[in-house]
C-alpha cells in the first residue's frame, strides 16, 4: 500500500551517495545526522479521503508521520501511499467561487508578459477551470496535463486541451510541441513524490526565458497557525524556500522570485527560470532564505500545541458523552478524519457526521464506524453539541445554521484553540 521514504526529496541526505561537493558547500558545517529526524508522529491513520461504504474494505492504514532533513530543513511524510490507491476516489474539484475567480485574476497580473496571447501549460490542471479562464476571459492559449480521468474528461468537454498523466520526464518529452512560455502547477508539487523526476520535466520543456510558476502551500503558515489537521498521507512534503535551492542545485534552473499569496489560508507563488535566463533573481528570494528558520525546534513546539489540542477536544467530548450530552461532527473533511482518529474517536463518542458532499454521504468517516449523513440531521435530531471540523468556514456555518443555534445547540470548534459557540 505505501513504501517506506528514507531519504530527502530535495537534497538527497539519506541515500547511499556522497553529497556533491557543491550540495556539501552549500549546507555548510554538517550537523553530525546523515538520516531524517521523525519531528511529529500521528501514528498509523487511514486515507483522509477514504470514504467506503459500511461493509465496504477501506484501502487501509499507513504510518502518518513527518521527518525533518537536518541539513536542508525539507518536511516530508515517511511514507508515500500508491497513487492508483490514495487518487482512487480523487474528488477535489477547484472552487467555482468568487475568491477562486479573483485569485486567478491575481495569478494573471503576477505574471509578466512577452506575447499578446501567450502559451501556458498547466500541470495538475484538475478540472479545466483555470485554463477555461485564460483560454476564454484572457485568450491565452494553454493546455493541461492531469492523472485523473474524470477530470480531464470535463476539461475536454469546455474544449480544452488536457493530456492525462502524471508529470515528469516522460510525459514532459510528449507535451514538448506545445512550447509553453509559461509552466504553472498549482497545489500539486507537494502531492508528488519524485521531485528529481518532476523538475526534470520542467526542464526539459524549459528554453532559456521560460517562466515557471509553482503555487504551493508554505510550512510557515502550517507551523505559525498550528494546522496539523493538514498533514495527511496526500501532503508528501511541506514546502518552504530552503529545500527548493538544494533541489534545483543540481539543475538548470533557478529560483527567480518568492511572492506570498492569501489563498487557502496562505500559500506561495515560487517562480523558477533557466540559469541562463536574460532576467535576473528578484531579491525575494535571498529575504526568503534568510529568514526561513523551520528546523527542529520549531518542529518540537508544532507537535507539542497539536497534541495539546487533539487532547483538549478529546477531555471535552469526553466529558459531554459521560453527562449524557449527544455528540455529532459538521462537515466531513479531510481534517475531520485528521481529527477524528488522532482524538481515537468511534460512534460511541461522534454518533454522526453532516455533510453536504453526495458522493460522502451514507458511508463511515476513513478509519471509524461514524456515519455520515446529509445536513438536515443537525436539526431533525437536535444533538447539544456539533463539533465543526470544516472550521475554516465557521461564519458561514454559524449564520446558515440559525435554527440549530436558536434551539439551544452549541458548536464546537477545535481550531485553532477549542471553543463553544455561542
Ligand atoms: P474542505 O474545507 O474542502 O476541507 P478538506 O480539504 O479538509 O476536505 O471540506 C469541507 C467539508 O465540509 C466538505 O466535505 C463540505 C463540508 N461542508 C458542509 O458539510 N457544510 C458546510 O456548510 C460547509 C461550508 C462545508
Amino acid at each position: 500500500m505505501y513504501h517506506k521514504i528514507t531519504s530527502c526529496r530535495a537534497c538527497g541526505l539519506g541515500k547511499a551517495q556522497i553529497p556533491t561537493l557543491k550540495q556539501s558547500v552549500a549546507a555548510g558545517p554538517q550537523s553530525g545526522d546523515t538520516s531524517l529526524l521523525p519531528v511529529f508522529d500521528l501514528g498509523l491513520q487511514p486515507l483522509a479521503n477514504d470514504f467506503v461504504q459500511a461493509g465496504e474494505e477501506q484501502s487501509g492504514f499507513a504510518p502518518l508521520k513527518v521527518m525533518l532533513c537536518p541539513r536542508c530543513n525539507m518536511a516530508q511524510l515517511s511514507v508515500v501511499v500508491r497513487p492508483d490507491i490514495l487518487y482512487r476516489h480523487y474528488s477535489y474539484v477547484t472552487s467555482p467561487s468568487q475568491t477562486m475567480r479573483d485569485h486567478f485574476q491575481t495569478l494573471v497580473d503576477m505574471i509578466p508578459l512577452a506575447s499578446h496571447k501567450p502559451r501556458l501549460l498547466e500541470i495538475g490542471s484538475n478540472d479545466g477551470r483555470f485554463l477555461d479562464f485564460l483560454q476564454n476571459e484572457k485568450g491565452w492559449q494553454v493546455c493541461g496535463i492531469d492523472p485523473a480521468k474524470n477530470l480531464c474528461e470535463t476539461a475536454h468537454r469546455r474544449g480544452l486541451k488536457v493530456y492525462c498523466d502524471f508529470f515528469g520526464a516522460d510525459a514532459a518529452a510528449r507535451i514538448q510541441e506545445f512550447e509553453p512560455e509559461i509552466i504553472m502547477a498549482r497545489h500539486v508539487f507537494c502531492h508528488c513524490p519524485d521531485w528529481k523526476d518532476f523538475v526534470r520535466g520542467l526542464e526539459i520543456l524549459s528554453p532559456p526565458e521560460t517562466l515557471i510558476c509553482i503555487e504551493v502551500p508554505y510550512v510557515a503558515d502550517l507551523l505559525s497557525k498550528g494546522e496539523f489537521d493538514t498533514v495527511y498521507h496526500e501532503h508528501l512534503s511541506y514546502f518552504s524556500i530552503k529545500p527548493m535551492s538544494h533541489l534545483l542545485m543540481e539543475t538548470s534552473l533557478r529560483l527567480h522570485k518568492v511572492v506570498p499569496l492569501s489563498i487557502h489560508g496562505g500559500a506561495l507563488l515560487v517562480m523558477l527560470r533557466h540559469r541562463d535566463s536574460q532576467t535576473s533573481p528578484d531579491k525575494s528570494v535571498s529575504q526568503y532564505l534568510n529568514a526561513e528558520d523551520f528546523g527542529h525546534e520549531a518542529w518540537r513546539k508544532f507537535s507539542t500545541d497539536s497534541f495539546r489540542k487533539i487532547g483538549a477536544l478529546r477531555h471535552f467530548v469526553d466529558t459531554a458523552v459521560q453527562n449524557g450530552k449527544r455528540v455529532v461532527g459538521y462537515g466531513a473533511s479531510a481534517k475531520s478524519t485528521v481529527w477524528i482518529n488522532a482524538c481515537g474517536f468511534t460512534r460511541n463518542q461522534i454518533s454522526f457526521i453532516t455533510d453536504t458532499t453526495p458522493e460522502k454521504l451514507y458511508r463511515n468517516s476513513p478509519g471509524t464506524n461514524i456515519p455520515i449523513v446529509d445536513e438536515g440531521a443537525l436539526l431533525r435530531e437536535l444533538p447539544d453539541y456539533a463539533v465543526c471540523f470544516a472550521w475554516n468556514y465557521i461564519d458561514e456555518i454559524l449564520q446558515k445554521e440559525k435554527a440549530y443555534l436558536d434551539r439551544g445547540g452549541k458548536f464546537i470548534v477545535p481550531h485553532p484553540d477549542i471553543k463553544v459557540l455561542p
